[in-house]
């Protein structure tokens, strides 16, 4: 039976406090990888608690910190903890990341500064800390965390769109700058069924209608889950994935292969 195994390995994964995180962060557990997550929620919180005990009932290690991940004093510590208690760091999932969405008119210079801080620069800055952790790993992989904005947008979505394509820019460097030793790859997920998209649904008059439409759209007739996600993680952090370098998948259930009419 063909299985993915990360047992034994050590993975920072970014934004587990909510959505794609936890669903990454639950799949790689599920593979035997212990978890060093981080989000902006405070560390007795709701969401953090559910992170640590999703992953102890995987059977491995968790560790969460509440930071923000566009200071570089927080990325520090973040590596810093993880490293001191698990002595290694195998992968990189730099997930976090919030839509700023603003139109090229409207959106002021502090908005631009905060996406590209947080949407572009975090997960450079991340990756460079994590650099000689990974080297000393047998197969040091980043996974870096863009989305379907980085090859169609919709107007209105600048200026997150603009840092989600530059992403696949950082991926195709780190990959030729930093491999043999490491792997970067990105993922670019469609529409992901997270708790701030049914906030989106919720946004409209029918609800239930706007989900339908939405699911309408793609040709799997379904919206990805969050462990959908994980399990494609899962495998480009694994040996199986080891001549994947450099590239971004698209994980969006066929929309973008979908013509407008
Ligand atoms: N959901 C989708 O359909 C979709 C589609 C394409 C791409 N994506 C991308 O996937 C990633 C995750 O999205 P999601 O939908 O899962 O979002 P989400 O549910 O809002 O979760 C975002 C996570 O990032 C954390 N975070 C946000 N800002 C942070 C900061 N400054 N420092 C540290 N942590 C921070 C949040 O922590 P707190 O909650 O504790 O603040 C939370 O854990 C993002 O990069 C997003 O662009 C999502």
């Amino acid at each position: 039976m063909l299985t993915i195994n990360l047992k034994g390995k050590t993975a920072i994964v970014t934004g587990v406090s909510s959505g794609i995180g936890l669903g990454v962060a639950k799949v790689l557990a599920k593979a035997g990888c212990n978890i060093s997550g981080c989000g902006t929620s405070v560390e007795n919180s709701k969401a953090a608690l559910t992170f640590l005990k999703a992953i102890k009932e995987e059977g491995t290690e968790a560790l969460y910190t509440c930071l923000d991940v566009t200071s570089q004093q927080d990325r520090e510590h973040l590596v810093n903890k993880t490293s001191t208690t698990f002595s290694q760091i195998d992968i990189l999932v730099s997930n976090a990341g919030i839509n700023v969405f603003k139109g090229a008119k409207d959106c002021t210079e502090e908005q631009w500064e905060f996406n590209m801080s947080l949407n572009l620069k975090s997960h450079w800055a991340l990756s460079k800390l994590c650099k000689p952790y990974l080297e000393s790993s047998n197969n040091g992989v980043i996974i870096l965390m863009t989305s379907n904005h980085a090859y169609h947008s919709i107007p209105g979505c600048f200026p997150y769109n603009v840092a989600k394509t530059a992403i696949k820019g950082l991926v195709q460097s780190l990959a030729i700058e930093w491999g043999p030793k490491i792997r970067t790859v990105g993922i670019a997920p469609g529409f992901i069924d997270t708790p701030g998209n049914q906030k989106w649904f919720n946004s409209f008059p029918d609800a239930k209608a706007e989900r339908q439409r939405t699911i309408n759209m793609h040709p799997v007739k379904t919206l990805g889950t969050t462990e959908d996600v994980g399990y494609l993680c899962a495998f480009l952090a694994s040996d199986m994935a080891r001549f994947i370098s450099g590239t971004t998948y698209l994980i969006d259930g066929g929309r973008s292969a979908l013509m407008q009419d």
